[in-house]
């Protein structure tokens, strides 16, 4: 394996894309190879068994490609697969997620408080975050909301403000310290759900954490490409679509291309 193979990463959409910029902020150098499973999403919704057929064949395009590390950009995808997925792929290549690395963090930072979670229907019930949480004893107290039709309207990039305010006013979301976007796509619209806040509450998420692990992961391992090389990033979705593609832009100034699984 070399050190300027791609970093490859996936989600069902345009929600991984908030990891993979982080990622591309703190490692500028490293080349990505981005899948967006559009044919298959929302993820929220599905059994874990298909979610992880989905990631298996994902998986296996990552591993054609070269990729030197799987980063999952996807918390429902990491609450459904994450462990086959390693024995998927084999204990040489390393797997991260975007769930584990915010966990030591709220321990750090938040013991005792009570935050708010929305995710898919899919992670809430999965309560992956809940147990690894009190795995990790980090006393806090959850609140955790499945909030499924947020997924659908950030991925066609819109915004319908009463679908997120039908939501954030959900009282098992009263009084809460912060509040975890358990989904990456999400944290495409982070500046609303601060908006409905008046910014008076912590949005928290693991993307810039995950980026941060990564980091240090690649040069534990000597696999971190070099300064002098250039980088060149590859996004490619499942379905083609003009949310995806306008997303993509913004985040990135690229094209997207089609990649069948
Ligand atoms: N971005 C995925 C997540 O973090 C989402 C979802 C979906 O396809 O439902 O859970």
């Amino acid at each position: 394996m070399q050190n300027s193979h791609p970093i490859g990463v996936f989600d069902s959409g345009v929600g991984g894309l908030t990891v993979a910029r982080a990622i591309k902020d703190i490692l500028p150098y490293e080349s990505l190879y981005y899948i967006g499973d559009t044919a298959n999403l929302p993820y929220g919704n599905k059994s874990t068994k298909q979610i992880q057929d989905y990631v298996k064949k994902i998986a296996d395009v990552l591993l054609q490609q070269g990729c030197k590390v799987i980063v999952i950009a996807c918390s429902t995808a990491t609450a459904a697969a994450a462990e086959i997925l390693q024995d998927h792929v084999g204990n040489d290549l390393p797997v991260i997620n975007v769930i584990d690395p915010i966990i030591g963090y709220l321990k750090q930072y938040y013991p005792g408080k009570t935050l708010g979670l929305i995710a898919t229907q899919y992670t809430v019930e999965a309560a992956t975050y809940n147990r690894k949480l009190e795995e990790s004893k980090a006393n806090i107290h959850l609140r955790c909301l499945a909030t499924p039709l947020l997924v659908p309207m950030i991925e066609a990039d819109t915004y319908q403000p009463h679908i997120l305010e039908t939501y954030l006013s959900d009282p098992i979301l009263r009084d809460i310290q912060g509040l975890i976007l358990g989904c990456t796509h999400y944290w495409l619209i982070k500046k609303q759900i601060l908006d409905y806040f008046n910014n008076k509450l912590e949005i928290l998420n693991g993307a810039e954490l995950l980026a941060l692990q990564l980091k240090q992961l690649l040069i534990d391992k000597k696999m971190n490409s070099l300064a002098t090389s250039s980088s060149q990033d590859y996004f490619a979705t499942t379905h083609l679509d003009a949310g995806f593609q306008a997303v993509t832009e913004r985040l990135f100034q690229q094209k997207v291309y089609p990649v069948t699984l």
